[in-house]
């Protein structure tokens, strides 16, 4: 009975996946992100027009793809039981530019969203990042999905 009580004890003190409550954690994380950011949070992100795209594509397929899928619908084949799920970025963007890139850089709170800032350098950051704009600039026609 013990081990029981342990077990439900930990799991409450990490806040449970509610659906109900993902417009409410959404809205916190951009506010985060623009506390942190600033005015930088709505400024265009420097060295993104310039950005190596292929560097880009190979960081997004040894990196991103797994969970949002080759071509950034959220259908990597690790996205299948996560909660939330990672973005489809094909539906519309909801964060700066500025602002993804930083939840790339720190990751998501409470979510399966990684920090890659301490693990890739930032240009590789800002390369991946042209390459997932790429991606939705990009959509793919429907015999390929
Ligand atoms: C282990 C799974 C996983 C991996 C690997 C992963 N992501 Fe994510 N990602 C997520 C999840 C889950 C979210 C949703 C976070 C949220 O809703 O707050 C997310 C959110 C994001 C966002 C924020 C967009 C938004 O408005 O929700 C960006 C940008 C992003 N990922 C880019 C990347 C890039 C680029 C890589 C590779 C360098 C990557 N992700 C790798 C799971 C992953």
């Amino acid at each position: 009975m013990l081990p029981l009580l342990l077990v439900l004890a930990c799991a409450g003190s990490i806040a449970p996946y509610d659906e109900a409550k993902e417009p409410e954690r959404r809205a916190t994380l951009e506010t985060s992100l623009r506390t942190e950011l600033g005015a930088t949070y709505d400024q265009p992100v420097p060295g993104l027009d310039a950005a190596d795209l292929a560097l880009g594509k190979e960081v997004w397929y040894k990196n991103c793809d797994a969970c949002h899928g080759a071509h950034g619908q959220g259908d990597g084949p690790r996205a299948v039981r996560m909660k939330p799920r990672p973005t489809n970025f094909l539906v519309g963007q909801q964060l700066s530019d500025a602002g993804e890139l930083q939840v790339i850089r720190e990751g998501s709170p409470g979510t399966g969203m990684p920090a890659f800032g301490r693990g890739l350098p930032d240009h590789h950051l800002v390369a991946v990042y042209r390459y997932l704009q790429w991606l939705r600039a990009h959509p793919p026609a429907p015999e390929d999905e």
